[in-house]
Formats: structure tokens, sequence, C-alpha cells
């Protein structure tokens, strides 16, 4: 939680707000925590661990194994994220892209599914609070917005935010697309 605090700041300043801006408005309210299992696959080929997809929070901070198999998609090529012992992965999600008004971009990305096994990932998904039946409003931060940097996306509630994602499912397109003026 306090990496995440440190992060947070860090995408605040670099967006050129004040260090807590991020943090004030909700975004380290909610921490959800998945412990990944992916058991060996008799044929690695046929399926994927974890097909394309976006994360939901703001950002994520993942441990992987040494078995490797996380890949980001990065101009339209899938690229490995290769283990390295002791690192962590942070990547940027759904809302984080929502809320700057694309100054940021969520990353897609996928497990390819292995022979080897069982690997084994740790996720931790920063984000809001994100009970089902919230109506907080989230959109484009004001301060990022201008003649040239008209809103891309309509604010929406966490409730419409959340049920639009999972409705979505991993089927590779971004659940932003719904939110788009
Ligand atoms: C996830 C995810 C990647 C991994 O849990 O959303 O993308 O390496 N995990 O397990
Ligand atoms: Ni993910």
């Amino acid at each position: 939680m306090e990496l995440g605090q440190v992060l947070l700041q860090l995408l605040s300043e670099s967006l050129g707000l004040d260090p807590n801006y991020l943090r004030d408005i909700g975004c380290a309210k909610g921490l959800c925590v998945a412990g990944n299992y992916y058991p060996a696959c008799p044929e690695p080929d046929l399926t994927l661990g974890i097909s394309s997809h976006t994360d939901i929070g703001f950002f994520t901070v993942l441990l992987q194994d040494q078995l490797g198999g996380l890949q980001v998609l990065y101009q339209n090529q899938w690229i490995d994220v290769t283990p390295i012992h002791g690192a962590l992965v942070v990547s940027l999600a759904d809302l984080i892209q929502f809320i700057t008004n694309d100054r940021f971009i969520s990353v897609h990305h996928r497990v390819l599914a292995k022979a080897v096994g069982p690997r084994i990932s740790m996720a931790c998904f920063f984000r809001t609070h994100l009970p089902t039946e919230s109506t907080t409003v989230y959109g484009p931060i004001k301060e990022l917005l201008s003649d040239e940097n008209p809103p891309i996306y309509r604010e929406a509630t966490v409730k419409d935010f959340v049920s639009h994602h999972y409705s979505n499912g991993l089927n590779g397109v971004s659940p932003l697309e719904h939110f788009k003026l």
C-alpha cells in the first residue's frame, strides 16, 4: 500500500498536478489483491492462461514467479515481460486512462499457457472503492482539459464503470470505448 501511495504521488506530479491530487479524489481507497494460479497445461498452443484484457483500476502492481508467460501489447506486437528476480511489474489500467483523458494509456496484456507449471502471480489492483452500487462520479480531470484537449469521455458513476467492465468480459475490446463522447 505504501508503494501504491508513492506511485500515485509520482503519477500526480507527472500530470502537473498537486502530489496528493490522485489520492485526494479517492484513487487509493480500494486495494484488491488476486492470487493467480495457472496449472501446467497439456496443450498450451490451444489456449491462453488469461486472454487479452486491461485491468479495471488505476494501476496494478504484479509479482510474477520465474516461469514467465506475461506479455504486453506494444505497437501491435506481444512483448514478453521477462521475470526478473525481486522485480515488481507496474502497469496502468483503465480508470487512469479514463480520468487522464488518454494522457496515460492502459496496457493490454495476457498470459500464455505453459506445459510447465503451476505458475503463480500476485496482482495488487490499486483502485477506488468499487462497490457495485456506488454513485460516485468520475470523469476526465478538469485541470487536464483545455480547448486543445477536450474531454474524450463522458462522466460515469463507479456503478456504471464497474458493471460495464464486468459485462464486457475478456474479449480484448477496451471497455473505455463505451464511455467515449
Ligand atoms: C490479472 C493479470 C497477470 C499475471 O490478474 O489481471 O493480468 O501475470 N495477471 O498473472
Ligand atoms: Ni490483468
